[in-house]
């Protein structure tokens, strides 16, 4: 059985949808923890409703980001994961922590990467006249939202969309492509090869959402 250990911020939308797909009796991992570095995020809430650990570690509490993540590491280690998925943990990590998970740390990202990495995606999307949209999900690398991707997800950005209405419909994408992700990560199947993801041997394949 695999063991993850997600970070989230804020709501955990994402992470409730991983623990769903993972309450499912062929799956091979379970959320053995869930660490937020705001104390008041929902997702805590829902972590502890599952019986899952559910732990708060303050980024404001440490001198710098070095500091922090040296403390996060040190959290996320006790649980002796497997993987570490970030689900909306708007943190941005130093190289020391990503390079640490290297090969066994997801991230999902509002947007199809490479465009519009970073904050205020939908947004971005909507200014540039932007026909779809979407999420992907990719192993952290160094730089931010870089990293190798495993699986996108793609939904239309309708007339009349504002960024509520977009993010909303990128939002339930996300909740069907990153269960499915990390589903593919605990079952084996994922290999990262020079900075080229295959499932199952082959490269996986996006969909319309
Ligand atoms: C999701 O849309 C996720 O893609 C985004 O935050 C939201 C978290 O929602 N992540 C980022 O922007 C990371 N740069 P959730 O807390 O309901 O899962």
């Amino acid at each position: 059985m695999k063991r993850i250990v997600v970070l989230i911020s804020g709501q955990g939308s994402n992470l409730d949808a991983i623990v769903r797909a993972s309450e499912a009796q062929d799956w091979p991992g379970r959320v053995v923890a869930v660490i937020s570095n705001r104390a008041e995020a929902r997702g805590l809430q829902s972590a502890q409703a599952h019986g899952i650990a559910a732990e708060s570690l303050d980024h404001k509490a440490f001198a710098d980001r070095p500091a922090f993540d040296a403390a996060l590491a040190e959290r996320i280690d006790r649980h002796a994961p497997d993987l570490v998925v970030l689900a909306g943990f708007m943190r941005i990590l130093t190289p020391a922590f990503v390079a640490r998970y290297e090969g066994r740390m997801l991230n999902i990202h509002p947007s199809l990467l490479p465009s519009f990495t970073g904050l205020n995606t939908h947004r971005r999307a909507i200014e540039e006249g932007c026909k779809v949209a979407g999420a992907t999900v990719h192993f952290v690398s160094a730089q931010l939202d870089h990293g190798p991707i495993v699986a996108q997800a793609v939904v239309p950005v309708l007339a009349g969309d504002d960024e509520a209405s977009l993010a909303k419909r990128v939002l339930a994408a996300e909740h069907e492509l990153y269960p499915r992700a990390v589903g593919w990560f605990v079952k084996g199947e994922l290999e990262l090869k020079d900075g080229r993801v295959t499932h199952r041997g082959r490269e996986p394949q996006g969909w319309l959402a």
